[in-house]
């Protein structure tokens, strides 16, 4: 059994899917604050295998210790989190409380349990401004706000866990910047009010929730002036779990590595692809920086490959045919 935090969010759901086609049995923990009941049976659907479902605060320890109870838990794939930058920098303690103070408590689990293997949810955003690209797992690390705090910090609690505890390993996975959705439209993106990331915000703009998307900053040195991101279709960020999870479970060591293509493509590169892919025109203007982002940042993923034999395998175009098949046939999203 595999016990996934967060696992109706986002990511989660994908690998969710991923995870039970590569034969695993779940369970999922996750609080719905960033996501809806619905998605439980869309993931079991489309997954096919068993899933176990309990509504627990990854913060509240005996709700916790009562999803760890039914079934030895062989690993933990760990995606519940707080993930928005502008947010945390607003809300600083309750991105610590929730993000530290949760893994705090599933680690604590863990513990009590006998279980020492986790996959986590890190960010490219550890690394901070570039020092220099491709990003590899080694560049320094740096993150400039709060959500990034955290995240580098659960990295530093993993590696003294992994320190002291014999036997314990942690796959740490540094996501780049995971955009589309399963093909088959059932799963996607569904974020809360106005997007922050720039798929979703196409998307709404395709749909007409939102009539213009705002583009911040077209003075970058970059090949259109716009912002340079590594996209990642979310089906491939959910295969680099399963190799993960393989890779703890077979080879018993601990890793750090990068999930991303490996390529840049700009914010327009992104809404021309789009553009093409659904004939639907984007219309856009351009806004000024936003404070704390960076030029360009893409991944160097030799090591993935190297050690997880992971690649990915679609292009910014499969990204926008998918996203757009699942925000299409879900113009509000997951139903209440
Ligand atoms: N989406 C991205 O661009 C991105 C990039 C890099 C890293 N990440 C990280 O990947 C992970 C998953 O991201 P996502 O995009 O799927 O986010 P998401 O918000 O869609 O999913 C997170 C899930 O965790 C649940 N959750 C939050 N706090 C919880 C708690 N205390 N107890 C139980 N459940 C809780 C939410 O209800 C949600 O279902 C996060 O840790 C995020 O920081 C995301």
């Amino acid at each position: 059994m595999i016990l996934v935090t967060g696992g109706l969010g986002y990511i989660g759901s994908h690998t969710c899917v991923a995870l039970q086609r590569a034969g695993h049995a779940l369970t999922i923990v996750d609080n719905l604050a960033n996501s809806k009941i619905g998605v439980l049976e869309r993931i079991r659907a489309l997954g096919g295998g068993s899933v176990e479902f309990h509504r627990a605060d990854l913060r509240d320890g005996p709700a916790l210790a009562a999803a760890f109870e039914r079934h030895p838990v062989e690993a933990v794939i760990h995606f519940a989190g707080y993930k928005a930058v502008g947010e945390s920098v607003a809300k600083p303690l309750e991105y610590y409380d929730n993000n530290i103070g949760g893994t705090f408590v599933l680690l604590d689990t863990m513990a009590r349990f006998s279980v020492h293997r986790i996959v986590f949810s890190s960010s490219a955003t550890v690394y901070g401004d570039p020092q220099r690209l491709p990003l590899t797992e080694d560049h320094p690390l740096g993150a400039v706000n709060p959500y990034g705090r955290t995240k580098q910090f659960i990295e530093s609690i993993l590696t003294d866990v992994a320190a002291g505890t014999p036997g314990f390993r942690h796959a740490t996975l540094r996501y780049f910047n995971p955009m589309g959705a399963h093909p088959s439209g059932r799963l996607g993106e569904d974020p809360r009010g106005i997007p922050n990331n720039l798929f979703p915000y196409i998307t709404q703009v395709a749909i007409g929730r939102l009539q213009k998307l705002r583009v911040f900053g077209n003075d970058y040195d970059t090949v259109d002036g716009t912002g340079v991101r590594d996209f990642i279709h979310v089906m491939d960020l959910a295969e680099g779990h399963v190799a993960a999870l393989r890779y703890l479970l077979e080879k018993d060591r601990s890793i750090t590595a990068n999930l991303g293509t490996g390529r840049g493509n700009s914010v327009l590169e992104v809404v021309g692809a789009f553009e093409r892919v659904t004939g639907i025109r984007i219309p856009h203007e351009f806004a000024p920086r936003r404070p704390g982002d960076v030029a360009s940042c893409y991944a160097d993923v030799s090591r993935a490959f190297a050690e997880l034999g992971w690649k990915t395998k679609l292009g910014i175009e499969d990204m926008c045919r998918d996203g757009w098949a699942w925000q299409s046939a879900n113009p509000q999203g997951y139903p209440d």
